[in-house]
């Protein structure tokens, strides 16, 4: 088995290949990927001299590459990760987003027709489906839930869907399509929530809440969907979307605070600064068909996680170290000063 596995050099798609590489030693994984910002090729280092593993710089819009690629690997199955992924800088700049997510993802699906393909899985998000109140907890993200999004990042993942199932119904092209919640673990680019606030607790740095830190998200140990993602790209069935998540909704404000109390740390360096634009109040996935169709649940309880991934992040310093003191200084200027 031949798979292409783009964007592997990010926080999932890298994750995604060790488990690949761990679970299937007779497959092999071609990592496509154009090394934005948010793609780090030291993450990989691990799987370099595997002989069953081949990186790629390439970005997915690229036609020419991509069929070059093709015409060199023939795959079996494309899982598509690459994606701009961070929503502040989709508010900052939403052009790159329906480049990459939108025009990338038909540019790879046109590869898939032209040189045949078993299936191309797009790793979409929840955040397609807008949010839900707060005060509805009975309520919960189907498959069925329409498509309603907020932020340009998640209109461009939307988009991408769309893309993604009218390929299946005019062209046939066999298709699966899985919306995950909110992802941590190793290697999650510290742009985001547990990331961000883990590394600027190391630093005793302001913690920047957005708002009142009332916001939900439904949080999952990165493995856990991958596992999804491996057991849907099996024997998940055609044209279909699967709902991943863990039912394990938590408030900003409390991740932060149980950050804090890990690492030892005062919960004065909170400090609530201006809200996102836009910001979605809860997510909440209901996996019923994952669990009842493919057998999925989730593995590591929230507690668990969360230490360990802490635990990640005091361990490996010298893989976050060379971002913050980077580019990522600019960026943290220009999206936090004034906030
Ligand atoms: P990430 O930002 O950490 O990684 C994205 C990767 O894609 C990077 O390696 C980057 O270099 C690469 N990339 C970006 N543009 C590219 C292009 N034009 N061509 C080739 N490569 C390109 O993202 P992530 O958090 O690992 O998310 C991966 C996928 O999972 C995304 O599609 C995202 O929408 C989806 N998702 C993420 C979460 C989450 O919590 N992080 C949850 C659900 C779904
Ligand atoms: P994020 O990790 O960006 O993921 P998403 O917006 O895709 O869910 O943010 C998770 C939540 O944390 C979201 O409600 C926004 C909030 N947040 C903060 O309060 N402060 C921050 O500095 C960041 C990056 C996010």
């Amino acid at each position: 088995m031949n798979i292409i596995v783009t964007g592997g050099a990010g926080f999932i798609g890298s994750n995604f290949i060790f488990h690949m590489l761990k679970e299937h030693p007779d497959y092999r994984i071609i990592c496509l990927d154009k090394l934005t910002y948010a793609g780090n090729l030291s993450t990989l280092e691990p799987v370099m001299d595997n002989p069953n593993f081949r990186f790629v710089k390439l970005d997915i819009c690229d036609r020419e590459g991509v069929y070059k690629l093709f015409e060199e690997e023939y795959p079996d199955m494309v899982v598509n990760f690459a994606a701009e992924s961070h929503v502040d800088r989709s508010i900052e700049n939403p052009e790159v987003f329906l480049q990459t997510n939108i025009i990338g993802t038909a540019t790879l699906m046109d590869a898939c027709r032209k040189y045949g393909i078993q299936r191309y899985h797009q790793v979409s998000t929840d955040e397609v489906y807008g949010d839900l109140p707060l005060d509805r907890p009975d309520l919960f993200f189907t498959e069925e839930t329409p498509i309603h999004t907020s932020s340009p990042y998640s209109s461009s993942k939307a988009g991408a869907d769309l893309l993604v199932l009218a390929y299946h119904r005019t062209y046939g092209l066999p298709v699966t399509i899985s919306r995950c919640s909110n992802n941590y673990g190793p290697y999650h680019f510290p742009e985001k929530l547990i990331p961000l606030m883990i590394i600027n607790c190391l630093h005793d740095k302001p913690l920047p809440v957005y708002g009142e830190g009332l916001n939900v998200r439904d949080w999952l140990y990165v493995e856990d969907h991958c596992r999804a993602i491996d057991l849907i790209i099996h024997n998940g069935k055609v044209g279909e979307v699967y709902n991943v998540g863990g039912h394990n909704e938590m408030k900003n404000i409390d991740i932060v605070k149980l950050i804090c109390k890990e690492l030892g740390k005062p919960e004065t360096l909170i400090t609530h600064v201006t809200d996102r634009k836009g910001h979605d109040m809860r997510y909440a996935i209901d996996p019923t068909k994952i669990h009842n169709d493919l057998g999925w649940l989730p593995e590591t309880k929230f507690a668990d996680g969360i230490k360990k991934t802490i635990q990640w992040y005091l361990d490996n310093e010298d893989w976050w170290q060379p971002i913050v003191s980077g580019e990522y200084q600019d960026y943290y200027e220009k999206m936090y000063k004034n906030r």
